[in-house]
């Protein structure tokens, strides 16, 4: 099979890289990809986002399957455009992507279907909100913009007048543009946040095993939010318990509530959870693979990805013979550039990545790099996802982290901690 992956990113990088892996296989894409893709696999300079020749592309080269990595082009349309050409694709349509697209969807949806979620009220009218805010108590509250905001909508606020600024910067000022066109107001969880991914056919849903995901930059979960300093999996702060109850009253009723609305969902549903003392809460919801919790948990796959990407798109997920995982733990530590997350200097070279990679079950996944000559650089605020498998997760942690000290590039950094909070 002749396969597409779109994106360029660290999540990219792992999803070529197993798919590549496969028996089927016979050449993978990687559009527009970045310095490890143009390694693992062939890059093509096709911008994500660019719909059109992406389809072009496909139709031209036959391609049998095309796997959309970030959330943009899904909730642009991109799996539309190609099965209106006939093309196959792994992701969910317009419709099926406004669950990340669109808080104030998701929400409803959330309300609809009884699915445990935070209370919450909608505005588009500035004056309306503040009103809601000041009749309401004095307690902390979470003000988010309703559409896609480079995951900075989200503002957890401690008090009503914090509350009331969150609400000024998205409906009036419009710090977002449209995307902060309408706000949620929610009530304010405490408990452990969890996230839970699986692989949906737009009927048949199949659970991949947890992972836990690093977003503040410093040790210690300090410091502002990132993309993702890191991740491992398995992550035991699921139980088996609690991961029957997800499937049970958040999976289930949301795939089946999708698919009676018309917009069945087809592609990797990310549910991101609150673990609060009344049971788990849907903070969120993704419509892809999370970065950079696809890289430890690819790592661990022993299931032919491509046969479970293939049958997802297909419709004939039931097909597939439950999923095999390598039974040692990986961890993920992603090296950044110096400013991120804020500005940065990019066009370093950067040194020590293939020694780091013929370490044994270690693979340094590339996010933002690309290739000056022969050299590396970095090219992007998150550089590289430095992966390792390991007899414990303490051993994989060691691993990488060995792996790390063997990379260099000036700037280059890393939060020292991934997986401790497991430990
Ligand atoms: P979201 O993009 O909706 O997941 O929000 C980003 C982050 O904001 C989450 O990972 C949580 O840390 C926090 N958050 C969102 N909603 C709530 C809530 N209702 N209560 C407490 N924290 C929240
Ligand atoms: N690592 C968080 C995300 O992919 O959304």
């Amino acid at each position: 099979m002749k396969i597409l992956v779109v994106g360029s990113g660290g999540r990219e990088h792992a999803l070529a890289w197993k798919l590549s892996q496969s028996p089927l296989a016979e050449v993978v894409y990687c559009a527009p990809g970045n310095a490890g893709t143009a390694r693992d696999v062939r890059n093509l300079n096709i911008a994500a986002d660019d719909i059109p020749r992406l389809v072009k592309f496909a139709e031209e080269n036959a391609i049998d399957l095309t796997v959309v990595g970030p959330e943009a082009p899904l909730v642009a349309g991109i799996t539309d455009a190609f099965q209106k050409r006939g093309l196959l694709v792994f992701g969910p349509s317009a419709a099926a992507a406004r669950l990340e697209g669109s808080k104030v969807f998701t929400k409803r949806l959330l309300r609809k279907a009884n699915i445990p979620t935070a209370a919450f009220a909608v505005f588009s009218n500035f004056a309306e909100a503040e009103q809601y805010i000041s009749d309401g108590d004095e307690q902390p509250m979470v003000v988010k913009a309703d559409g896609l905001a480079a995951g900075k909508g989200v503002f957890v606020c401690a008090n009503r007048q914090e509350a009331r600024e969150a609400v000024r910067s998205i409906l009036a000022d419009r710090s977002f543009g449209d995307a902060g066109a309408q706000v949620v107001i929610e009530e304010c969880l405490v408990g452990e946040e969890a996230s839970i991914l699986a692989i949906v056919d737009g009927d048949t849903i199949v659970p991949l095993d947890v992972s836990q995901d690093h977003k503040r930059a410093l040790d210690g979960d300090e410091g502002p939010n990132t993309g993702g300093m890191g991740a491992y999996c398995p992550a035991p702060v699921v139980t088996p318990e609690i991961m029957d109850e997800i499937v049970r009253r958040v999976l289930i009723p949301t795939v089946h509530t999708m698919k009676q609305d018309g917009c069945p969902f087809n592609g990797v549903l990310y549910a991101g959870l609150m673990l609060t003392a009344g049971g788990p809460r849907v903070l969120e919801y993704n419509v892809r693979f999370g970065d950079p919790e696809a890289q430890p948990v690819l790592m661990r796959l022993k299931t032919d990805l491509l046969e479970i990407l293939h049958l997802a798109a297909s419709g004939k997920l039931d097909q597939l013979e439950g999923l095999e995982w390598d039974p040692r733990p990986a961890v993920c530590v992603v090296m950044a550039s110096e400013g991120y997350p804020g500005g940065y200097a990019k066009g370093a070279t950067i040194t020590g990545i293939e020694q780091a990679d013929q370490l044994p079950d270690t693979k340094v996944f590339h996010a933002g790099t690309a290739l000056d000559g022969d050299n590396v650089v970095n090219s992007g605020g998150r550089v590289l996802g430095v992966t390792a498998l390991g007899d414990t997760l303490a051993d994989a942690r060691e691993r990488a982290y060995a792996a790390v000290d063997l990379i260099s590039w000036n700037g280059a950094w890393c939060r020292r901690d991934i997986s401790d909070k497991a430990l």
